[in-house]
């Protein structure tokens, strides 16, 4: 029962996600219409717009409710930024996978080259959407990070975290892990290396641009990135779970995904108990976070729990 009020409650997030996320999109008009589409056709494929709802809790509960214009374009843009990740993953040349959100993958309605160049466009298009909804001249008391200016700042953490120090980052080691022959010590430090950034990155970003905007200082946003950390590893070592155990009906993603490619997952290096202990364990140190700064009983320690055990 607390379950489904829970569930009730994520769906009305996402569904908010999804309100803010129309008000941003490309118009599919002009010569580059094509591809305009296929970014629409992405973005707009469903998707559970976890990055973004926790972005807007993060805003929310260090803002005290302020004014969320100052966050939803960077909202818009984690999803933007998440959604081309997908769809260069799935990609023949990466994973090469034909089922996404419940439909066919963005190349094979598309073809690869305009699946490419969406998975491009997207990634830009959420650095204009990002940069304009920082120009629009709101003002934010000053942090006491690096830049005192709180909009370069989550501007900051949004290139970093999305690049080489981060998901691209891990994409790269996870591509290198496929087939790979290193003794098993060092495939659990590159394993450790792949989680943390392919999927971990987005997640530390999502958390800290909503505490950046929301005022939080450095070391809350530490914390923050700390916390995003832990429940993104969490996040990926149950994405390699359902890729064994899941449905594909439910996950809207083919299963048996990474045995076709041979991947290292924490399943494949551990087995499923340790890999499911895990989930729990990295999971239960992002709560401890959260109960650290205050926010034990907020909406995003009940989302870090309930995606310990979630099945799509
Ligand atoms: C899938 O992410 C890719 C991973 C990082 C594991 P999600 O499971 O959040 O995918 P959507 O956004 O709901 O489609
Ligand atoms: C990819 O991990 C994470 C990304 C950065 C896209 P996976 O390859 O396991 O993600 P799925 O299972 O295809 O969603
Ligand atoms: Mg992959
Ligand atoms: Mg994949
Ligand atoms: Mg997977």
């Amino acid at each position: 029962m607390a379950d489904q009020i829970f569930e009730k409650q994520l769906l009305d997030r996402a569904s908010h996600v999804e309100d803010v996320l129309k008000r941003f999109l490309p118009a599919e008009e002009g010569y580059a219409k094509r591809v305009i589409e296929a970014m629409n056709y992405s973005l707009m494929a469903g998707g559970k717009r976890l990055r973004p709802v926790m972005m807007l809790e993060s805003y929310r509960l260090f803002s005290g409710n302020g004014d969320e214009s100052v966050v939803e374009p960077f909202m818009a843009a984690i999803e933007m930024i998440h959604t081309y990740s997908l769809v260069h993953d799935d990609l023949p040349c990466m994973d090469n996978d034909e089922y996404r959100r419940g439909r066919k993958t963005t190349h094979a309605v598309y073809g690869a080259g305009m699946a490419t160049l969406a998975g491009d466009g997207l990634l830009n298009f959420a650095f204009e959407t990002a940069v304009k909804g920082a120009l629009t001249g709101k003002e934010l008391p000053s942090y006491d990070g690096e830049n005192k200016n709180r909009f370069l700042s989550a501007l900051e953490v949004l290139a970093t975290k999305a690049g080489i120090y981060g998901m691209v980052g891990g994409q790269c080691a996870d591509i290198m892990a496929e087939n790979a022959d290193l003794g098993s010590a060092d495939m659990k430090d590159v394993l450790a290396y792949i989680d943390e950034n392919k999927t971990g990155a987005l997640i530390e970003s999502s958390l800290m641009v909503g505490a950046i905007l929301g005022g939080a200082d450095k070391k809350q946003v530490d914390m923050m990135e700390r916390a995003g950390s832990n429940v993104g590893i969490a996040f990926q070592i149950q994405d390699d779970i359902l890729d064994i155990v899941g449905n594909q009906e439910e996950l809207g993603k083919p299963i048996g995904s990474d045995e076709k490619n041979n991947k290292t997952t924490y399943v494949s290096l551990y087995g499923m108990e340790e890999a499911r202990n895990k989930v729990k364990q990295m999971s239960d140190e992002a709560s401890a976070i959260l109960s650290e700064l205050g926010f034990g009983d907020s909406f995003l320690d009940g989302l870090f729990e309930y995606l310990i055990y979630r099945n799509k």
